[in-house]
């Protein structure tokens, strides 16, 4: 009887050791995924836009390189274990966190302005697609993410506001709202004439789902490893 149960536990142990296992490795698989889907999307769009052959053609290449690849990455590497960023301190990765949403924000800038010019040479109107309207929408929330990030990077300074682990946890949550947001304005750019008119057939499909995976990852990562935590702190 005491061997049957001694049998039970050591198998319950063994069982949950290996979900254990299967679950980090599902992680990390799908981490990489998220790497791989960023930086693929990244050189297929810039590749498919022909950057030079006109003012437009620099956009997509700015965008997709500052939302798709550089916020992905500044997201990515406060990943616990799988980041390959996982060697450096928390401090260095908020530095590198900041400085990559700083590239967002310049390269994003500079795509719009590109974007600007385009549309003034060929006289056509601004603003009226859902795309450009929430893309206008996603740049101002980036760059006053960027701004109160400072904040966080400088605790020492004496600036107003509300206590440091609240403007954390605020930062964190309006930060993957504005990733969220990046997505989206990414995806609607799919339904564009221009992506339409260049990605024919049944491969629209697969190529306009790509950006869903690295948000599925970081979603995941942000709701898992942050907030549940810092709701019992704050
Ligand atoms: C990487 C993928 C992207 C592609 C392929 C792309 C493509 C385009 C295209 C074809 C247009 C012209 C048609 C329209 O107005 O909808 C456009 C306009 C625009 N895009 Fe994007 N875009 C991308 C990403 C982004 C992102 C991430 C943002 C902002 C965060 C953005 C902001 C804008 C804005 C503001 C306009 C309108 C500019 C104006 O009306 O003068 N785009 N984009």
């Amino acid at each position: 009887m005491q061997i049957d149960v001694q049998y039970s536990l050591v198998s319950e142990n063994h069982g949950r050791f290996n979900e254990f296992w299967m679950y980090k490795w599902i992680r990390r698989l799908a981490l990489i995924t998220a790497h791989v889907a960023a930086l693929g999307f990244t050189i297929l769009i810039s590749v498919l836009s022909r950057p030079g052959t006109s003012f437009f053609s620099w956009h997509p290449v700015c965008m997709s390189v500052s939302f798709c690849l550089c916020m992905t990455e500044g997201m990515l590497l406060f990943s616990s274990q799988e980041s390959p960023f996982c060697f450096c301190s928390r401090k260095r990765r908020e530095w590198l966190h900041w400085f990559l949403q700083a590239l967002v924000v310049v390269g994003g800038v500079t795509g719009v302005g590109f974007m600007v010019v385009s549309k003034r040479v060929s006289e056509r109107p601004h603003l009226t697609t859902w795309h450009s309207v929430l893309g206008v929408g996603t740049l101002v929330v980036t760059v006053l993410q960027t701004t109160c990030g400072l904040r966080l990077l400088f605790p020492n300074m004496s600036l107003p506001g509300p206590p440091l682990p609240r403007l954390r946890l605020y930062h964190t949550t309006c930060g993957l709202v504005t990733y969220l947001l990046a997505v989206a304005t990414v995806m609607l750019a799919m339904f564009s004439d221009w992506f339409q008119a260049t990605m024919r057939g049944l491969l629209w499909y697969p190529v306009a789902l790509i950006p869903l995976l690295p948000a599925m990852v970081v979603m995941s990562q942000v709701t898992r490893v942050y907030l549940s935590k810092k709701k019992i702190t704050v």
